[in-house]
């Protein structure tokens, strides 16, 4: 059963993802499902760029994304309307959010995908993702573009000379999402800045706190279990006990170790004595 069963009307929603490559919409799109479907969402992204590289090859050079280019653009777009078939298709099967990832910068890109999907009954969301950040833009293409398909085997001068002309003739065409083409969520420098506009309804919301708190860097996440309790110095487990003195200087030294890190952490706990008196330094 889904979190959206037992809804008095059932709401489908298909979040359309716009913006220039390398600016971590893919990322987006699957963290996103990925938080979706822990909500018991039925979920599925549908990524243009799989389909263009299964039906025609992973070995596009930039000149196919140029907006001149008129047989890289017919390709391109019956790429992108498979790919929109086949989500159509999956919401008439039961599908609640589909993720369509997809560049989608035009405005006449975007008002074709709305259009049919909200003839399909659909709600749409833009999810519009804006990065002028050099530094993300810089990290993205090396840390996950030149691992694509894409450019397996090429030099990695090469590739990155090819994706940042890649993106140039998408820079030409591209049309920021305007407020008279409906609801729309923008993610500007990874979270840096949001703007929603028009987003109601309770999934929607969630998106956009999630959005909020989304990041691309990677971060770590340490797990220790709490210092010694009375209860352990028995031999026993459970219960609420406070801290051993063994156990408090676990938790003296752990919070040294983590200051010798150089990390600001934030840190969760469980509200038991012994997990709280372990975190408190
Ligand atoms: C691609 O083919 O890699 C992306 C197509 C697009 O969304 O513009």
């Amino acid at each position: 059963m889904s979190a959206l069963d037992g809804r008095a009307q059932t709401v489908r929603i298909a979040l359309v993802m716009v913006g220039l490559p390398a600016r971590g919409k893919t990322h987006m799109a699957r963290r996103v499902a990925r938080y979706l479907r822990w909500l018991g969402v039925r979920t599925r992204v549908f990524n243009v760029g799989n389909y263009r590289r299964q039906e025609i090859g992973s070995h596009q050079p930039a000149a196919f994304f140029d907006p001149d280019n008129p047989e890289g653009k017919a390709a391109r777009r019956r790429m992108a309307m498979r790919a929109l078939d086949d989500m159509l298709e999956w919401f008439a099967s039961g599908g609640e959010v589909g993720l369509y990832d997809a560049t989608n910068t035009t405005r006449a890109r975007r008002e074709t995908v709305a259009t049919r999907a909200r003839a399909h009954g659909l709600e749409v969301v833009f999810v519009e993702s804006v990065c002028e950040d050099e530094r993300v833009i810089e990290s993205n293409i090396r840390q996950t573009k030149l691992h694509m398909p894409d450019y397996a085997g090429v030099a990695s001068d090469a590739a990155v000379a090819d994706f940042r002309a890649r993106i140039a003739h998408y820079e030409r065409a591209y049309e920021p999402v305007q407020e008279d083409e409906g609801a729309f969520v923008r993610v500007i420098d990874v979270g840096r800045k949001l703007v929603a506009h028009r987003i109601q309804g309770y999934l929607p919301s969630r998106l956009v706190y999630f959005l909020m708190n989304l990041h691309v860097e990677p971060r770590s996440i340490w797990l220790t279990r709490h210092g010694q309790s009375t209860f352990n110095v028995e031999d026993r487990v459970g219960g609420d006990p406070p801290l051993s003195p063994a156990g408090r200087a676990f938790a003296t030294s752990l919070a040294a170790h983590v200051k010798a890190s150089g990390v600001t952490p934030r840190v969760w706990t469980s509200t038991l004595a012994r997990t709280r008196e372990t975190a408190a330094p």
